[in-house]
């Protein structure tokens, strides 16, 4: 394997950058040319290409975001579009792609591996935590932490004013955000999209605690369980305690990342290369149990990560 190419897609995730150095001097340091793809699959299909040298990636550990920049490509999509990225890889000479993303990206990873018999491998990076065949993915801890520190700020509101907040999360589809930053946070009450709830069990849980001398509360929610602001309207409604609502959203994406992020993502980077120059493909790189292990793509798209059912159990005893 001679010449190797990689890109960042879907949604950006905090250590993006990190993973693209570990990919970069990895490829260098094996003898390799590493080609940088901008702008995910789109750039792909406009054979959006440069040539990464070590120093192109100096500096970028610390950043957020991705140098790569990343873009959710309908055109890719299209047989038109798919068939003039393989054709890009191919007149560029290029052996070999690692695709850092999530669900989305890893599919269309799979769809090169499929169609197009191209040699591939996934590297997980999501903030959402979603991707089966990883414990944890590049971007989940910063994220997870990041939406930390507005909840501790949002309490000190909560407590001076005896307030019930409702706080959004990220996560369409799945709630390990939330779960995650409702135990460290505290939280009286986590909303995913996986279980069902509703609007009586919410209820309850603030006017049992409402009975006991408990005067403010934090709620957490994943923007796929409920749209905060309506169920903050519902609430006080519902209770006539004053209820706000806090969307988190986007800052939950960016900033610099934590150390287990920059560590996790050097070193899923720097394995994806290995496994791609051992002949590994159509694989995801991810960790499981502290170890670096890989999942056939096929697999990681079709099935669901499944949510450790005790952290939801955690949640209803710490916070009652
Ligand atoms: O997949 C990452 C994520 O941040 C999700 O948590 C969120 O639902 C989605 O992306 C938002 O996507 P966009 O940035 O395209 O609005």
């Amino acid at each position: 394997m001679k010449r190797i190419a990689v890109l960042t897609s879907g949604g950006d995730s905090p250590g993006m950058n990190a993973a693209i150095r570990a990919v970069v001097r990895t490829g260098i340091s094996e003898g390799m040319e590493v080609i940088g793809i901008r702008r995910g699959y789109q750039g792909l299909v406009e054979g959006n290409f440069i040539l990464m040298d070590t120093g192109s990636v100096s500096g970028i550990i610390n950043q957020g975001g991705t140098i790569l920049h990343s873009a959710r490509s309908l055109e890719f999509k299209t047989p038109e579009g798919f068939a003039r990225a393989v054709d890009n890889l191919h007149q560029a000479g290029i052996d070999g792609l690692v695709v850092i993303g999530g669900n989305g990206s890893q599919r269309g990873n799979y769809e090169l591996h499929r169609q197009a018999d191209f040699p591939v491998v996934g590297v997980a990076s999501t903030i959402d935590n979603d991707l089966y065949g990883s414990d944890y993915t590049i971007g989940f801890d910063t994220a997870v932490n990041t939406a930390l520190e507005s909840i501790d700020r949002l309490r000190d509101t909560a407590t001076s004013h005896d307030r019930i907040f409702i706080i959004e999360v990220m996560g369409r589809s799945r709630g390990f955000v939330a779960l995650h930053v409702g135990i460290a946070g505290g939280a009286e009450a986590v909303l995913i999209p996986e279980l069902p709830w509703t609007l009586e069990e919410v209820v309850d849980v603030i006017q049992r605690g409402y009975r006991r001398g408990k005067k403010s509360y934090l709620i957490v929610v994943a923007e796929g369980a409920a749209h905060g602001i309506q169920l903050a309207e519902q609430v006080e409604a519902a209770t006539g305690y004053e209820t706000r609502a806090t969307v988190l959203g986007h800052v939950q994406r960016g900033g610099s990342p934590s150390a287990a992020d920059r560590v996790l993502a050097s070193q899923l980077g720097a394995y994806a290369v290995r496994f791609l120059k051992s002949g590994e493909r159509g694989v995801l790189v991810g960790e499981q149990n502290e170890c670096i292990v890989t999942t056939p793509l096929e697999e990681v798209w079709s099935k669901d990560k499944p949510l450790d059912p005790e952290m939801i159990e955690l949640v209803k005893v710490l916070g009652a």
